[in-house]
């Protein structure tokens, strides 16, 4: 695929949600809990997110966590948002605008105390699962954390048809003259 978005939809920029397992100290928290060993987290850590959104997550965890961050996400305006967002804290992050693809084939990252990804491995082609992987071997430092979110039928099944309608209306769009156009 020759676009930037890889068929991926980028009509709209992504909503503003925090999520807190993506948090190294997180992390790194429930593996203690199950008797796991964690790296230590310190001003020393290096930590990645991959597909960052607004950036939201990322940014307060750079900002309230010790270490340097980096992270990326293909989409320009959400890595303006971002970049806007370290601007104003100062936190020691580094937001790319690279597709997994490219932040895969760099040789100016560290090697990660932790990556983690939120609502991307269920929603990207396989090939970019493949390039996910790939970092997460290359960058991903022995012994480090991978948080990977997905979604599965039981968690996700009460919200299928709802997602079916919307696929249903992209694919079969209503004009404003009521004239029904298959765009499939
Ligand atoms: C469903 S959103 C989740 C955003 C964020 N992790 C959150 O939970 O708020 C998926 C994100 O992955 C990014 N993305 C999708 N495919 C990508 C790719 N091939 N390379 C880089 N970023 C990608 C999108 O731009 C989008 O911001």
């Amino acid at each position: 695929m020759n676009a930037w978005n890889e068929g991926y939809f980028t009509d709209s920029t992504y909503t503003y949600g925090y999520y807190r397992e993506l948090s190294p100290n997180f992390m790194r928290w429930c593996l203690l809990l199950k008797g796991i060993a964690a790296p230590e987290i310190s001003e020393t850590s290096c930590h990645c997110e991959l597909g960052y959104g607004q950036g939201v997550s990322a940014n307060i965890h750079a900002a309230a966590t010790p270490g340097k961050y980096f992270a990326t996400d293909f989409n320009p305006a959400h890595a303006a948002q971002a970049n806007e967002l370290v601007e104003a804290s100062g936190a020691n992050a580094k937001f790319f605008e690279d597709s997994f693809e490219e932040f895969s084939k760099r040789d100016d990252l560290p090697q990660f105390d932790s990556i983690g990804l939120h609502g991307i491995w269920t929603w990207v082609s396989a090939e970019n699962r493949k390039h996910i992987l790939d970092i997460a071997r290359r960058h991903l430092k022995s012994g480090g954390m991978f948080y990977n979110s997905y979604n599965c039928l039981p968690g996700w099944s009460p919200n299928a048809p709802l997602r079916e309608l919307l696929s249903l209306f992209d694919r079969y769009k209503v004009d404003r003259g009521g004239v029904i156009s298959n765009s499939a």
